[in-house]
């Protein structure tokens, strides 16, 4: 399962809160303030009616993406004070209300091993990196690939679209495709080649692959909020690719004023696709491009964008790298539930394999 994402904040300011907080809504607003009447639904959520909050407080936090109950309940009040332009007490008050909103989904824990016997696998050609991430790539999780350019993320995406569409016995679902292509570099020959390598017909491998590509951060994001249309026509989807999560999120945001932003956006773009994952059944492969370091053995995680954010929303989190040749060596990091471990296989002109020994 995924860790979720709320962070337990310390409340050593809770003593001066009453007093800070009238203090600042009195300087900021001067808009009417609505009765706290409950108005959220899962998706669509009042800011107005948070008590102290007004128009202007309201305009500032959709500007910057926080829109729903979900998306403030789990901003960081840092984050949404810099933004908004609040203080800090404020923007912990206001993140408060909005946890209070939020319908939460407690399951039982027969409920949940009933949800969890439905997870299946994607497999990913080599029976090696299959063990490391504990069979292939799961349904109802985030599998996060990576590592340097150059280093197979993109190819173990190209290897699962196609391997998705096989039958079970052969390692598939049988499942379509949604691909989400932030940098140009979906390549439909690739997929036709491994298809065929795979013995399926290439027209109908493409044909079951819906593929779109994103030119910002927030289409990206929208993208993301699509599928659900997308499921209604087809509906056994079975995998969600962003190929790179965060290529875009990098360009677009530079520059420390804009982090918080960035990672607030990230940060729902991320659950978005857990929902997905959820509520369809779908496995969900991400990428996320990382500088070599060539100093390091294994490059440092948290330079990658997003770093933290994603971190925590992966249920799987593979490190990839270009050894020798066609040789690749995956490691697996921070796993909930399954040994760090590294493993190598291959990628060649027929996709990913298990190295011969
Ligand atoms: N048709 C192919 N035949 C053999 N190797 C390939 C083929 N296509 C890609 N590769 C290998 O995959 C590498 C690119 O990996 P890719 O997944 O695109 O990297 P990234 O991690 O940047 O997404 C190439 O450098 C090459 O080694
Ligand atoms: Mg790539």
């Amino acid at each position: 399962m995924a860790k979720k994402q709320v962070e337990v904040e310390e409340n050593s300011e809770e003593e001066s809160f009453e007093e800070e907080s009238e203090k600042e809504t009195e300087e900021e607003e001067t808009a009417e303030v609505k009765p706290a009447t409950i108005i959220s639904t899962e998706e669509v959520f009042d800011i107005e009616h948070i008590p102290g909050v007004g128009a202007t407080t309201a305009r500032k936090m959709r500007e910057a993406g926080y829109k729903d109950a979900m998306g403030i309940a789990t901003a960081s009040p840092v984050g949404l004070a810099e933004v908004c332009e609040i203080g800090e007490a404020t923007a912990r008050k206001i993140i408060e209300v909005a946890r209070s909103h939020l319908k939460m989904n407690f399951i039982t824990g027969t409920e949940m091993l009933e949800k969890m016997k439905k997870v299946k696998l994607i497999k990913t050609g080599s029976k090696a990196l299959d063990a490391l991430i504990g069979g292939g790539v799961e349904t109802q999780s985030i599998t996060e690939a990576y590592g340097a350019f150059g280093s197979g993320k993109s190819q173990l995406a190209f290897q699962l679209a196609v391997n998705v569409q096989l039958p079970e016995e052969q390692g598939g679902l049988n499942g379509d495709v949604v691909w989400i292509d932030t940098e140009g570099t979906f390549r439909p020959n690739r997929i036709m080649q491994l298809a065929k390598v795979k013995g399926l017909d290439p027209e109908r491998v493409l044909a079951k692959m819906h593929v779109a590509r994103a030119f910002s951060a927030d289409h990206q994001i929208l993208l993301a909020e699509k599928v659900p249309e997308l499921f209604q026509q087809h509906p056994n989807i079975k995998l969600i690719i962003v190929d790179s999560i965060s290529s875009i999120f990098r360009s677009e945001f530079v520059g420390r004023g804009t982090l918080a932003d960035r990672q607030q956006k990230l940060n729902k773009h991320i659950h978005d696709l857990q929902r997905l994952a959820d509520r369809y059944n779908a496995a969900v492969y991400i990428t996320n491009q990382v500088m070599a370091k060539p100093d390091m053995f294994f490059g440092d995680p948290t330079q990658a964008v997003g770093g933290h954010v994603l971190a925590h929303a992966s249920t799987y989190r593979v490190y990839l790298r270009h050894s020798k040749g066609d040789k690749r060596v995956a490691k697996l990091v921070d796993s909930p539930c399954l040994p760090e471990g590294e493993c190598a296989f291959k990628i060649d002109e027929n996709g990913i394999s298990d190295i011969e020994i």
